[in-house]
This record gives C-alpha cells, structure tokens and sequence, in this order.
C-alpha cells in the first residue's frame, strides 16, 4: 500500500478503474487519508459496476436491490428526451436485469448513498418486507383456517415477499417525480407515459397471470382488427422466455397479483390509515379500491390519489409506516393533501379493455390492466 500512496492521484484512479469489486475499493480508501481522499474522486458509475459485481453479496435480492437504488436516476434520464423513454420501455423487456443493464451505462451510486441504503435494511427493508409477508408470505398463509374464513382475502399467490417490497419500490422511485409535478400541476416536467407504465408494470413485475394463455381472457382488450390491445399484450421475451419445448425457462411467480393483494390488505391499508390520521381526515371514509373497479363510481378519486402519492415515494417513502420514522414524513404528507384538495379537475383515464388507470402513476390501475382477465376473468 505504501507504494500505491506514492502514486500520482491521476494513476490512482486508473488503479481504480481495475478494482473488481466494492470491498477492494473500500479496503482501499481505508489504507490511508491520502487515498481515500484521491478515491472520493471516482466516478459514481465506476462505484456502481463495483457494486454490481459483488450484488449477490452485499445487495441482496439481486439485481433489485441495485435497481431500487438507481430507478430515480434512470427514469430522470428516460425523462430527458423521448428517444431515452423509448429506450428504456425496451430495456424493460428484459425485466429488471434490463434496467440495470441501462443503469450500468447511465447510473451511478456514491459510497455515503451505499451507507444510507445499508442503513435501509434494517430500518426500513427488513421491516416492511415482515409486514407484506403477513399479506402475501408465508405468515399470510399460516394463519389458521386460511381457506375458511381465517382470512379475509384467502387466495393462491405464489410470491416472495422480499421481491415484492423491492417492486413496490422500484415502481415509487421511477414514478415519484411524476406524482410531484402532477400535484404540483408542473407543466415543464414531461412525465413517462402510461405506455411505458405499462412496459414496467408486465416485464419487471412480471406474473403468468399477465400472459394470455389458457382462460386468461381480458375482454374487450382486442383492436377493432382482432389483435389484444399492445398495451395489454406480453411478448414472451425477458421473464416470459421459453425454452425449445415452450416451457418457461424460469416460471413467472404471481408478483402483479402479490402486489394488488398487499395494497388490497386488511394487514396493510390499516397502518397507512392511521398515519393518515395523524395529519388530517380522510377525504372519504372506509375508501376502498377493489378488483373489480371499473371507474370512478362511488369512490373519491382525491382519496385515491393522495392515497396514492403515499405509497408511491420509493425505498425511503416505505418507511412512512413505521410509527417510529414517521415524524419526519408528516409535513409532507399534510403537504400533498392540501395539493389534492385544490386540484379541480378529475384525472384523466386511460382505459385498456374493463380496466382503467389514471395519467398519473396510479399503482393499482397499472397492475390491473397488465393482469386484468385472470382474477374472475375480467
Ligand atoms: C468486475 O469488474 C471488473 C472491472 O470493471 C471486470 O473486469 C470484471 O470482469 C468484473 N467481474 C468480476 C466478477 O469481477
Ligand atoms: C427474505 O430474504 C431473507 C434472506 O434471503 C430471508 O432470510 C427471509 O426469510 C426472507 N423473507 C421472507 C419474508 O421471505
Ligand atoms: C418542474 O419540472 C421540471 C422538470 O422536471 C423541474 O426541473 C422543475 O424544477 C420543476 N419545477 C418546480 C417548481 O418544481
């Protein structure tokens, strides 16, 4: 080490940029304060490649980890210049490994941010992941007399209740912006579209119950020619690849489904209500989305969406339901209430067969356009 420290910062840096990994470039920094100052100065795309070589170890599920980490970037980038959006709604064909491959080129990460997100783990990843696992997991199923009424939304999901946090995640950090100019009624910000919404929502939440085989009928998704609507329909590329004899190479789990269910949950919604309520009353009382909504009918679309707006802020928003982090968050949230109570017009829709979804980022409605056909066969 004591020759390296004799190295001009310059070929310091090219040392660097032949690490392997984020342990050796972190056993590095700590030699000496000489290289650790010289090493703050490479680049946050080279901490990211370093980081992604040792993802299975240090970021955990991979590669979502490391995709919640730099969706925010990646969707400012796409957010540049429509040629990047479409981009992007590509590379999201190959689920999430194809957003990190765009991540790698475009991202990057800084060693206070890979503190704070290690931080997360404990304080928020571990946490919630616990919560959804009583909605969806295995502490779901467990419950007694789970067919019989032990639960009030018994059904077959087959999920994980780690990968399904990061979803949740992955989706506020892209669409989060989008949510602020949308209240803040931002009208320089160029919001994603739906379309790429959409693209995200069937390839990186990817589910079986998305592609259309057997009963899956979503009906009125065809064009006017016969064709499902593009919108709706799912190539069998990335996480619905095949293998020579059509077999999936890796069975898509129900992670569409999994998700709408913990939005859905009785084990859920209750610890958003009461934060709620700490800051102000609820524009509708015992509000409640459903499968079946087919509109606006007899639900506050205000509800809806500040709803919404709370649980769509990303890896550090989920903490908000956590009594003891929530101190920081309520400003915020009495913020976005007073938004939504002075918006005056009611979102605009955007229909795909029997399901609609809003032009802002509305979780709910995205999920249940790309699986709609497979719960009751709507
Ligand atoms: C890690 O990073 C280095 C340098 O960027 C690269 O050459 C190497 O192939 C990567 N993979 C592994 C497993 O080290
Ligand atoms: C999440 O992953 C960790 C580490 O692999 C595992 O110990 C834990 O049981 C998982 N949690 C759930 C709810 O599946
Ligand atoms: C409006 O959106 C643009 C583009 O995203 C952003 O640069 C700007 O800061 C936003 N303005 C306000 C007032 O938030």
């Amino acid at each position: 080490m004591a020759s390296l420290a004799s190295l001009a910062p310059e070929l310091l840096l090219l040392v660097a940029d032949r690490l392997h990994n984020i342990e050796d470039y972190s056993a590095l920094s700590s030699t000496c304060k000489y290289l650790r100052t010289t090493l703050q100065s490479v680049s946050p795309n080279i901490i990211l490649r370093l980081a992604n070589n040792q993802s299975r170890i240090f970021f955990r599920p991979s590669p979502e980890f490391l995709v919640a980490a730099t969706a925010r970037q990646l969707g400012e980038w796409a957010r540049l210049d429509p040629a990047n959006e479409a981009t992007l709604a590509v590379a999201f064909q190959n689920g999430v490994d194809g957003m990190l491959d765009l991540a790698l080129i475009h991202c990057g990460l800084t060693m206070p941010r890979i503190r704070q997100l290690h931080a997360l783990r404990f304080s928020v990843i571990n946490p919630v992941t616990d919560i959804i696992d009583q909605c969806v997991g295995q502490q779901w199923y467990s419950t007694p007399n789970f067919w019989d009424g032990g639960v009030d939304d018994a059904y077959t999901i087959d999920a994980d209740p780690n990968t399904t946090f990061f979803h949740l995640a992955i989706y506020g950090e892209l669409f989060a912006p989008d949510l602020a100019a949308y209240l803040d009624g931002n009208a320089t910000h160029r919001p994603l579209s739906v379309e790429t919404r959409l693209e995200f929502i069937k390839y990186c939440v990817p589910d079986f119950a998305c592609e259309l085989r057997g009963s899956i009928n979503p009906r009125d998704a065809h064009l006017p020619n016969g064709e499902l609507d593009p919108r709706r329909a799912v190539k069998p590329v990335g996480p619905y690849a095949r293998n020579e004899d059509n077999s999936y190479a890796e069975f898509p789990k129900n992670n569409n489904i999994a998700l709408v269910w913990v939005l859905q949950s009785t084990r859920w919604r209750p610890h958003w209500r009461n934060l709620r309520q700490r800051v102000a009353v609820d524009f509708q009382d015992g509000f409640e989305d459903d499968w079946w909504y087919d509109g606006g009918e007899g639900r506050d679309w205000r509800q809806r969406l500040w709803e919404n707006v709370m649980v769509c802020q990303g890896l550090e928003g989920l903490g908000m339901i956590r009594p003891e982090m929530q101190d920081e968050w309520l400003e915020k949230i009495r913020g976005w209430r007073e938004k939504v109570a002075a918006l005056e017009r009611t979102p605009g829709e955007t229909w795909v067969g029997r399901h609609c979804t809003y032009d802002y980022p509305f979780l709910l409605g995205d999920l249940r356009i790309c699986a709609s056909g497979y719960v009751g066969g709507t």
